[in-house]
């Protein structure tokens, strides 16, 4: 059975407790309606470790005004059932009023890294993010934790936290669950309609030419990104915010790809009112 916690102190009592007894905690933070992503980050977390921990809590302070906080999917019992049947030992369910109460005023920020791609299109973002990782880290004290590479630049921009602040946290990256057709796993694709969910495959159709193109020796990114738009821009429904290429650990933006390293390509991309994002990993 897995036990629901609503309070800090209930968190922080049972984490002490899980350590106290030699247990290594793994944290697998989230904001709900849970999907396969999840749930491949949930498996790696029981193999890794032996209290597995999971986070719902869709956290107010990363939306702007204008973003789905308030539409975003939210259904408890249905993941509280998925989690159970996974076997996580605890799931953290905080409300918003716990984690901010009125007077509130610690923010972490993560500064360069979080400035570029989702940074221009969603400048208050990462810093939600980063602040409330931080927080439920304090409330599970994990020793490894596991993010999705569905989010690359969040997932940067935690490890790039951890090493700065000196966290003593082990972090894993686990690789983008998609659709059987291609699209990513995401808890926004609901919110496509039929015609919608079908224009979206050209975020990883796009991405499957920039692979191919690279494969066979491209190795200037603006003609990768101008065959990538004529895939997205193939689509009324689609709206390109940015295409990058970025060197995988340091997140610097490549012109020209170099031998030996390792490259993220990334899309976001409206599909009529959805903002999706995608990304694959090349090594040249
Ligand atoms: P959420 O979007 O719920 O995602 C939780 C975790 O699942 C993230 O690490 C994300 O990268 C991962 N994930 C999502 N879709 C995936 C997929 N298709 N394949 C693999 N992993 C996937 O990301 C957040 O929540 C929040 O920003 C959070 C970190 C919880 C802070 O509020």
């Amino acid at each position: 059975m897995s036990i629901v916690i609503s309070s800090v102190k209930e968190m922080h009592r049972l984490s002490s407790e899980l350590k106290r007894a030699n247990n290594k905690i793994g944290f697998v933070p989230t904001m709900g309606y849970l999907h396969e992503g999840h749930i491949s980050l949930i498996r790696a977390s029981k193999r890794k470790s032996d209290a597995t921990v999971v986070s719902i809590f869709v956290n107010p302070i990363q939306f702007a005004p204008n973003e789905d906080f308030n539409k975003y999917p939210r259904d408890f019992n249905r993941d509280k059932k998925m989690l159970q049947s996974e076997g996580v030992d605890a799931i953290f369910y905080p409300s918003s009023s716990e984690i901010y109460p009125e007077n509130f005023q610690t923010y972490v920020t993560v500064e360069k890294i979080s400035q570029i791609l989702e940074g221009t299109f969603r400048p208050a973002h990462f810093k939600g993010v980063t602040t409330i990782v931080n927080i439920l880290f304090n409330c599970v004290k994990p020793d490894i934790v596991f993010f999705g590479q569905k989010d690359a630049q969040q997932a940067a921009i935690i490890k790039q936290m951890i090493a700065d602040l000196k966290m003593d946290i082990e972090i894993s990256i686990e690789p983008i669950v998609r659709e059987q057709d291609g699209l990513a796993m995401s808890s926004r694709n609901i919110y496509l309609n039929e015609k919608e969910r079908r224009d979206a495959l050209v975020l990883y159709n796009s991405l499957c030419l920039a692979e191919k193109l690279i494969n066979s020796g491209e190795r200037n990114k603006e003609r990768i990104v101008t065959e990538m738009q004529l895939i997205i821009n193939s689509v009324e429904s689609s709206k390109i915010d940015y295409i990058e290429i970025v060197e995988q650990t340091t997140f610097s933006i490549s012109n020209t790809l170099e031998r030996g390293k390792s490259y993220y390509v990334l899309v976001a991309c409206w599909i009529g009112t959805t903002r999706l994002i995608d990304n694959i990993l090349v090594t040249i």
